[in-house]
């Protein structure tokens, strides 16, 4: 999925950056805290957060001055994919504490910058038919396990749509938005 993903987005010429890099290791079996390893936390920040964040600053110039160039758009949008359980607010159930704690570092890193014409949001895409989730999809609720396809066009929309005061935030596919 990751890949075609990606390059549907740029084919649409709308979406200067998104970046999907993900790792969930359902290996950990992080169902309590007692479980947490320093190896897969490191691991999930390194995947989740520290990768994703180096990208966007390397690139910030870049977008910075010409992200939108070829866009009808003023400002430059920069998109990271997320998830809906990196939301500290949004924490119900505990568990997958190296995942759920990458993400909201991803969250908090993926800054708010007034000055530029850049909107930074992340993004949750529901819970998509990929590798990822295979492993518990035999738990997803009939009807909320969505194609890839259906999730890049709600994606879309949301990216296509957004403002200079969406800057900052977290949106699920459906529009929503999600608290830190
Ligand atoms: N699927 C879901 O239900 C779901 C739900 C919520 C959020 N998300 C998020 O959506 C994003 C995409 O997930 P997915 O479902 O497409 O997962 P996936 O099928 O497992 O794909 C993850 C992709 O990330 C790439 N990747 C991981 N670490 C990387 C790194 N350090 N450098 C470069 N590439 C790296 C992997 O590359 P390789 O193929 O080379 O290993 C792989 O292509 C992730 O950020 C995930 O957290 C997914």
């Amino acid at each position: 999925m990751p890949l075609a993903f990606f390059q549907f987005l740029l084919s649409c010429n709308q979406v200067q950056l998104l970046s999907i890099a993900g790792l969930l290791d359902y290996n950990t079996t992080e169902t309590t805290l007692s479980r947490v390893e320093k190896s897969s936390l490191l691991l999930a920040y390194e995947f989740n957060a520290v990768g994703p964040v180096l990208v966007i600053k390397h690139m910030w110039l870049l977008l910075k001055v010409g992200g939108h160039s070829r866009t009808e758009r003023d400002v430059t949008v920069v998109a990271n994919l997320s998830t809906r359980v990196g939301s500290i607010g949004d924490n119900c159930l505990g568990g997958w504490h190296s995942y759920r704690s990458s993400k909201a570092a991803l969250n908090q890193l993926e800054f708010a910058r007034k000055k530029d014409p850049i909107i930074c949001n992340l993004l949750h895409p529901g819970t998509v038919d990929t590798d990822l989730s295979r492993p518990f999809q035999r738990n997803v609720p009939e009807g909320k396990l969505f194609t890839k396809e259906f999730s890049v066009l709600k994606l879309l929309g949301i990216i296509n749509t957004a403002k200079s005061h969406d800057n900052g935030k977290s949106f699920a596919w459906d529009g929503q938005e999600i608290p830190w």
